[in-house]
């Protein structure tokens, strides 16, 4: 009997540290997607020819091994399926957490639903809810905020777009709240892979901090220049 308990708790243990490292992979390849993607809207500051010629590589990249929009397509379905994968070990972890609470009358500000899981979980959504609303807007072109899209190259959606003060901030808002996520993130998954000894916590945490301000000061230049007509 305390055998059998002994294995399945263990199974339990086991199963949760390979969720969370599948949220730890899934989330790397998260924000490397989103380094690059910052990467090349900082292309805007080198002018229409620069940022149009990028957004043009993309399609074309590893043509013709490839079909055109081969590469581009590769990405969105790895991108699509960490998604997924990083949102359904979110929600079995918080389950799990739940259920070895036990019952939520006895334990109803449980240590474990701290500021921060509960800044992640609403962070997740937000982001999620804001990726829906970007690709209807940039990339399927649905939503046209400031101009007639199919008659714009993807430079002039940009300017058009940040022309308007709310979107900038709407963007802002969701940058920092990427920027949150990032950072509990990075320093939670090495805390799952044990990095996280005393020593090295101060490292982490500045590690952390800076991958946070990188992703919001990098994402939200160019906006602000369309913004304050540095370019346009
Ligand atoms: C200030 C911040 C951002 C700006 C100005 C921005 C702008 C853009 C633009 C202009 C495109 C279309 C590119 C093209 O026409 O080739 C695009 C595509 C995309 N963006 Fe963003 N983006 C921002 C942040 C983000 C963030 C934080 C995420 C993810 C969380 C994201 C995810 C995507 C995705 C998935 C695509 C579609 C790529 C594709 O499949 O073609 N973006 N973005």
């Amino acid at each position: 009997m305390a055998q059998t308990t002994l294995t399945r708790s263990t199974r339990a243990r086991e199963t949760t540290v390979a969720m969370k490292i599948l949220m730890a992979v899934t989330g790397v390849i998260f924000v490397l997607f989103v380094l690059m993607h910052m990467y090349g809207n900082l292309k805007m500051f080198a002018g229409p020819e620069a940022y149009n010629g990028y957004a043009e590589h993309l399609r074309e990249f590893g043509e013709p091994i490839l079909p055109r929009e081969g590469l581009l397509w590769i990405l969105r379905v790895a991108l699509f399926t960490s998604v997924v994968v990083h949102g359904y070990s979110a929600f079995s972890l918080w389950n799990r957490a739940r259920k070895a609470r036990g019952t939520p009358y006895v334990n109803k500000h449980p240590i474990a639903t701290s500021y921060a899981v509960r800044t992640m979980r609403w962070g997740g959504v937000i982001i999620l809810a804001f990726v829906v609303f970007h690709l209807l807007h940039f990339t399927t072109l649905h939503i046209e905020i400031g101009g007639d899209y199919q008659a714009l190259s993807p430079y002039e959606r940009m300017i058009v777009s940040f022309e308007f003060w709310w979107l900038w901030l709407a963007y802002l808002v969701v940058m920092v709240t990427l920027a949150f996520h990032v950072r509990h993130g990075v320093w939670s998954s090495l805390a799952t892979f044990g990095a996280n000894k005393k020593r090295r916590e101060r490292a982490i945490n500045l590690v952390a901090i800076l991958a946070a301000l990188l992703l919001v000061v990098g994402f939200m230049l160019p906006p602000t220049a369309i913004l304050l007509d540095f370019i346009n």
